[in-house]
């Protein structure tokens, strides 16, 4: 069983999804973990303590009273666990996270751990793209939290859309990936984000790539215990345990490409193919009429690892939209072991999403659909997948 001997403490705050811990909490006993919960005042009106006391075989912890056990509990608690998820994570519990605001128990007993922590957010669409809900959730992953969904879908009171915790089975999958060490040894390096190429020192050709799926893919990496190295022209935070190299440019991301040689690479970045041959030294003035737009060809940065003699497991991106013919042309064509192909044209899919729906190319053509997924949840997929094709630690 994957979790086997393992201590997995379980946060629950104080929203609908609060009904789904029990079953997160039952699964996370069948894949063989011990588990105790620690829940939220505002949790206990969603969800009796008796029912998850019963389910894990533990008194459930919903304050600092002290007890027959112990004199501190949030220590206690915090001492004995391998990992703690907190599932669900209110806007309310993710702010106090974010900030350390130590007044309940459940956020008490998380800043006193040194253990990995999971969240997994869920509550209304508005509330989870609230600029300080982001704000937040991105500190906690800078801060080496893992993030696990929120899902979209069917949400309380009838609305539809992103926020809806993730399904309980794949928290389990990121609780096993979490305390994992599956890419120990393994160098890893991601491309992320959209390159900018400069008409001028105010204007740019870009396009809409975030960076969210390379880092994703970079995260989920570190998780595994890899040492990861992303080249990113994004500013969304990563895990603190990778090599973070900025760039702009596609022949700045050539170059800072061309000094790693890791064992595997996984290239999401969006690479301008051409810039401007001309880049004006000063803003250029509406009064000088039309810019002259003349391009020239930017390096291949994927073909110039694909083509090195000692090459790295390569994987590729391709955007594309509608059929995926062209994709598996580029799959033969750039030599890759494997190529992840997203339809930008499908909502909920591509640039900027938290959610992605890829279809995975092999080398000799062959593909596999994946369904609409978190952007993490990709990652964690295609992480496994990679696994399977390393050739076993020497
Ligand atoms: O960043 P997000 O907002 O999360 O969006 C994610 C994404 C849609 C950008 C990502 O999932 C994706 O599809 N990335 C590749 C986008 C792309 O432009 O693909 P392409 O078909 O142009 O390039 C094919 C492959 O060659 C890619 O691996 C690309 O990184 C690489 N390439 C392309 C051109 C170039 N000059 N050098 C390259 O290395």
């Amino acid at each position: 069983m994957p979790l086997s001997g393992r201590r997995i403490l379980l946060g629950v705050s104080g929203g609908i999804a609060a009904y789904k811990s029990a079953y997160l909490a039952r699964r996370l006993i069948e894949a063989g973990a011990e588990v105790r919960v620690v829940m939220t005042d505002a949790a206990t009106e969603f969800l009796g303590t008796a029912t998850l006391a019963g389910i894990t075989g533990h008194p459930v912890t919903t304050d600092f009273s002290v007890t027959e056990d112990s004199v501190s509990p949030h220590t206690d608690l915090a001492r004995w666990a391998d990992l703690i998820v907190v599932a669900p994570a209110t806007t309310a519990t993710i702010a106090r996270l974010a900030v350390g605001l130590s007044d309940d128990v459940l956020v008490a007993t998380v800043t006193a751990s040194t253990q990995p922590l999971l969240i997994a957010p869920a509550m209304h669409t508005e509330m989870w793209e609230y600029a300080a809900t982001q704000r937040n959730i991105g500190q906690l992953a800078a801060d080496g939290a893992r993030i696990v969904g929120p899902a979209s879908g069917d949400l309380a009171g009838g609305d539809v859309g992103s926020g809806r915790m993730e399904e309980p089975d794949l928290i389990v999958d990121a609780v096993v990936a979490a305390l994992s060490d599956s890419l120990s040894g393994v160098s890893v390096l991601v491309t992320a984000g959209g390159t900018r190429e400069p008409i001028d020192p105010v204007r740019y050709i870009g396009n809409r790539s975030s960076g969210k799926m390379g880092h994703a893919i970079a995260n989920e990496a570190a998780a595994r215990g890899a040492k990861v190295t992303v080249v990113t022209t994004s500013s969304i935070p990563l895990d603190p345990r990778i090599e973070a190299v900025s760039v702009e440019t596609a022949q700045q991301m050539a170059e800072a490409v061309a000094t790693v040689a890791p064992d595997v690479a996984v290239m999401a970045a969006a690479v301008a193919d051409f810039r401007p041959a001309r880049v004006a030294d000063g803003k250029l003035a509406r009064t000088e009429g039309p810019p002259d737009l003349t391009l020239e060809p930017n390096p291949d940065i994927l073909q110039s690892v694909a083509e090195r003699q000692v090459r790295p497991y390569l994987v590729g991106f391709a955007a594309e939209s509608g059929s995926l013919e062209r994709a598996v042309d580029k799959a033969k064509r750039k030599g890759v072991d494997l190529l992840v192909a997203n339809d930008v044209s499908k909502p909920g899919s591509g640039f900027s999403t938290d959610t992605n729906e890829v279809t995975i190319i092999e080398a000799d053509g062959k593909t596999e659909p994946w369904p609409l997924l978190s952007k993490a949840e990709v990652a964690a997929r295609l992480w496994d997948l990679i696994e399977s094709r390393l050739p076993p630690p020497s």
